[in-house]
């Protein structure tokens, strides 16, 4: 089977360095290889990971309070193309971020292929702490990492090209089509959000009270067959003991088993066109580098389960 491969060194989106380390650490520690050797994949695109510093702009103020916008913007506008072509051949796409304002652009690009190549709306299946649907007036933080999902739903809207109005209603998606699997940090305003648009979420109170195999079931339920299906993956959807190195981590997360069992069951349905893996921060490592080395591990096996590892 065909892969795309985009890696992402970008870390724009929110304010620690070093989230755009992560592909190039996911690659050394074998990730690509076995892919290719173990799951048979045959891969097309990057094994080496763009710094975008020629499309950054070294002059970018906040704009509509959202910090980097510029920079953040064009790195996502170049990433929906590169998301797009693989995805228009037909191939499954793996993006390895980088942080979660990537997203912007990889499911801007399948979206667009799949309206193309099959005439359908994907769905997107949000695995996160976080519902990172701030608007830019909504966020605290500024970060933009925090509100990709209001653009890609085109709650939050803006016109000029270089601040995001690049996005075409093709690069968009419904937000009866999104699910989010794993929430326990949602501001007030993304509450409001969630609440008004009626977007499916479950929280890790849905997975405490019906398990994971209930919630992914109903998740899939809620998405419909047959659905083009793109995996946006936070790996501070997982629990702090498994994911230790991640820019906002959050305690009381998914078990490793938990994550990998989401990724199987999406595998599973055969309907899966792209995954991102986002916010492995190999820099914020707790006792010297042993959990940078356990949460790429953890990555390592989100992405292999999604792929098709562990099914038999
Ligand atoms: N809700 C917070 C914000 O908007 C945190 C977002 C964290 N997002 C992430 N992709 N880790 O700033
Ligand atoms: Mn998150
Ligand atoms: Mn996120
Ligand atoms: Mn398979």
């Amino acid at each position: 089977e065909d892969l795309g491969i985009v890696a992402v060194g970008f870390a724009g989106g929110q304010g620690k360095p070093g989230v755009d380390a992560a592909p190039s650490a996911l690659i050394e520690s074998g990730l690509l290889k076995q892919l290719r050797d173990e799951l048979n994949y045959k891969l097309h695109g990057d094994d080496q990971v763009h710094s975008y510093a020629d499309i950054v702009p070294k002059d970018d103020p906040p704009y509509r309070n959202m910090k980097n916008p510029k920079g953040v913007s064009s790195v996502t506008q170049h990433l929906c193309e590169q998301v797009y072509s693989h995805a228009k051949e037909g191939r499954m796409v793996l993006t390895l971020g980088g942080d979660h304002s990537i997203a912007i652009g990889t499911i801007a690009g399948t979206a667009k292929a799949m309206r193309e190549r099959l005439g359908r709306e994907i769905a997107v299946i949000w695995v996160d702490a976080h519902a990172d649907i701030n608007t830019p007036e909504s966020s605290d933080s500024g970060n933009i990492h925090g509100m990709p999902v209001s653009f890609l739903t085109g709650l939050a809207k803006e016109d000029k090209p270089e601040y995001f109005g690049w996005l075409k209603p093709d690069n968009l998606i419904s937000v009866k089509k999104l699910v989010y699997i794993g929430l326990r940090d949602v501001d007030p305003g993304e509450k409001k959000i969630l609440r008004e648009n009626g977007i499916k979420a479950f929280s890790m109170f849905d997975i405490d009270r019906y398990g994971i195999g209930r919630v992914v079931e109903m998740a899939l339920a809620h998405i419909g067959n047959d659905t083009p299906i793109h995996l946006s993956f936070d790996v501070d959807a997982l629990d702090p003991m498994w994911a230790p190195s991640t820019g906002t981590p959050v305690r009381g997360g998914l078990t490793l088993r938990e994550g990998d069992f989401i990724c199987e069951s999406v595998h599973q349905t055969g309907s899966l066109v792209a995954v991102d893996l986002v916010e492995v921060n190999p820099s914020l490592a707790s006792e010297n580098d042993l959990g940078a080395h356990e949460t790429l591990r953890t990555g390592s096996s989100l992405v292999r389960c999604a792929l098709g590892e562990s099914l038999l």
